[in-house]
């Protein structure tokens, strides 16, 4: 328990708006035990806004659309690593390298990373990518996404903590990580080559639309659809699949699955699936 709580208790009627606010609007599911989670995340907010109590906070939210952001950007659950989960890396990497990509040398691969964080998941797909276009002679793109201003911000400046460092092999630390200059600063920064290929912007996986017109080879999106009911990844998925081409794969994270959809989805590796339309 938050002990002398400044801004007092956090109704059970408050924290239902609140979380049927974040529900309707971004998806996530946030059950009753949560609640001391929401209020922890919220006091600085509140204290910024120099509001007296979660409810009074909860009428600003409700009010207030440009919230929204700022709300979802302290609740959301931003976990993620360089190269995690890193079979889907290898996958990727031999079936690019067997061909899988038919016209790759002619028009490139347009990869989605659909709910990014702070950028590691994208920059790893760019670093794996680039060592591989060398040789096979493609070129690239990637988009990268998420709710979260804050992590979206860090992914933009490229600039982590040297403890990550270890999560990078070591071929592309030396080719594609930067030490910072300063000595008393312990960090790395991703290199502009690797920076150029990921291009990132704000997307919310319940929106209608997707900003760019085209649709991609290959979408990640994982380790998301744990935060959502059944209904909402249903619908997660499908606006996913609009905007995949046919063949293309879609990633999710290992702990995640579509059985029982009735997707037009072929299974071709643990959580990668092959649209599979005829
Ligand atoms: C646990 S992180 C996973 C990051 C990365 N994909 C990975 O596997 O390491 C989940 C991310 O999903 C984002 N997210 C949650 N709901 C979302 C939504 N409705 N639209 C877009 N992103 C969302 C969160 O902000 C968070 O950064």
């Amino acid at each position: 328990m938050i002990k002398n709580d400044p801004y007092g208790d956090l109704s059970d009627k408050d924290f239902k708006q609140i979380s049927d606010y974040i529900y309707d609007n971004y998806g996530i599911l946030l059950y009753p035990k949560k609640k001391l989670l929401v209020k922890s995340r919220l006091q600085k907010r509140i204290k910024k806004l120099n509001l007296n109590t979660y409810s009074e906070y909860c009428k600003y939210l409700l009010n207030n659309e440009d919230e929204s952001v700022e709300m979802i950007d302290r609740i959301s659950t931003n976990k993620t690593d360089f190269f995690r989960e890193v079979s889907h890396f290898h996958y990727l990497r031999e079936e690019i390298l067997k061909g899988y990509f038919q016209d790759i040398n002619t028009n490139g691969l347009k990869i989605w990373s659909a709910a990014c964080s702070s950028g590691q998941e994208p920059y790893s797909l760019a670093m794996m990518l680039e060592d591989i276009s060398n040789t096979k002679k493609f070129n690239f793109e990637i988009m990268a996404s998420d709710i979260s201003i804050s992590m979206l911000k860090t992914a933009k400046t490229a600039i982590y903590p040297f403890a990550l460092i270890n999560q990078i092999p070591d071929n592309y630390i030396r080719k594609y990580l930067l030490k910072s200059k300063d000595n008393s600063k312990a960090q790395f920064r991703i290199a502009p080559e690797i920076m150029s290929k990921t291009k990132f912007f704000f997307h919310n996986l319940l929106a209608d639309k997707v900003k760019y017109p085209y649709n991609f080879d290959v979408i990640f999106c994982r380790n998301t659809l744990i935060y959502f009911d059944r209904e909402t990844q249903a619908k997660v998925i499908s606006k996913l699949l609009n905007k995949l081409n046919n063949n293309g794969l879609l990633f999710l994270g290992h702990s995640e699955s579509l059985i029982n959809m009735n997707l037009n989805l072929e299974v071709v590796y643990p959580s990668v699936y092959k649209k599979n339309y005829k």
